[in-house]
């Protein structure tokens, strides 16, 4: 989920969780609708939900060990000796092995982060919620607790709800994409899908961020109405390898490129053109028809004097 500061994304979290109610709408969990559970069912389904935050929220005052142990005491654990290689099984996953007897107060912000990842998957939970988790961290932390967040949905297969008002966050390791505005969800859908194709501003202005495929000013400056530029979208498929090669050797067109950007959204690469054509009206309608021949959306880009 992405959105401005306000945009409701912690509420709509709030609500997966079951901490606010809704007067309007529905929150499906695995096709349950929680309107539809009674009291019990609604605390095994939040059982199976573990929560991140953005400020770790964890007992400073604590040993990272008890921060860790209390959920399982809540859960009804009692055999010390399984709680023991419980939490140390999950200080090895997150990475923090050696800081069993810490104390949480002395830990740095992503080593807090994942203390606060641990304590979250203590009860084995199959969604984890994630409210701004990387928000108060610097950018190598944000990258290596991405990556931890990448592994525990991949080799845990947990599902991950993940917050966040950082496009690049979305880029590096979300499936799926939701923008929020005002309350709502204004736009959804599969990562490659949004970010090749946005349709309301403010997804466009949110996938600017990480897809850089402006025209540089200072050549737009030299651009004239008269000239013919368009832009090509489209995913690296076999039959677009050798693009401008096969362009070259099968159209007499002119071709300079403006701006090129080539980005990886979860495997896929996604390259974006702006593309000046000189040549014969023809023989450039008959390129077009061929580029849209191979799977790549092709629009006139209308240049102002
Ligand atoms: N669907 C909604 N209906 C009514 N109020 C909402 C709704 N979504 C959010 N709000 C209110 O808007 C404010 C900001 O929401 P919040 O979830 O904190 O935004 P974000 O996490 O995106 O910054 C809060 O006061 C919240 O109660
Ligand atoms: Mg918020």
């Amino acid at each position: 989920m992405i959105g401005y500061s306000g945009a409701g994304k912690s509420t709509l979290i709030r609500l997966v969780n079951g901490l606010e109610t809704h007067e309007t709408g529905d929150v499906i969990i695995d096709g349950q609708n929680i309107k539809d559970l009674n009291e019990n069912e609604l605390n095994r389904l939040r059982k199976r939900i573990g929560m991140v935050f953005q400020q770790f929220n964890l007992l400073e005052t604590q040993s990272v060990y008890r921060n860790i142990e209390i959920p399982l005491l809540l859960e009804g654990k009692k055999n010390k000796k399984e709680i023991d290689a419980r939490i140390k099984e999950l200080l090895s996953f997150v990475g923090l092995e050696d800081k069993y007897n810490a104390h949480a107060s002395s830990l740095s912000g992503g080593q807090k982060q994942r203390v606060g990842i641990a304590r979250a998957l203590a009860t084995e939970p199959d969604i984890l919620l994630s409210d701004e988790a990387t928000s108060a961290l610097d950018p190598d932390t944000t990258d290596s607790i991405l990556k931890l967040l990448q592994r525990i949905n991949k080799e845990l297969n947990i599902t991950i709800l993940l917050i966040t008002h950082e496009m690049e966050v979305i880029k590096q390791i979300c499936d799926s994409v939701a923008v929020m505005k005002e309350g709502a969800i204004i736009e959804a859908g599969p990562v490659a899908q949004v970010f090749s194709q946005p349709q309301e501003a403010d997804t466009k202005r949110f996938v600017a961020t990480v897809i850089d495929n402006q025209i540089p000013e200072a050549t737009l400056k030299q651009l004239v109405s008269t000239n013919i530029v368009y832009k090509l979208t489209y995913f690296s498929n076999e039959s677009n390898q050798s693009l401008l090669y096969d362009m070259n050797q099968q159209f007499p067109v002119k071709t300079e490129i403006l701006s090129a950007s080539v980005n990886e959204l979860q495997g896929h690469i996604l390259n974006i053109y702006n593309l000046k054509f000189e040549g014969e009206e023809a023989d450039i309608d008959a390129l077009i028809t061929d580029l849209q021949s191979k799977e790549i959306k092709v629009e006139r880009v209308e240049i102002d004097d």
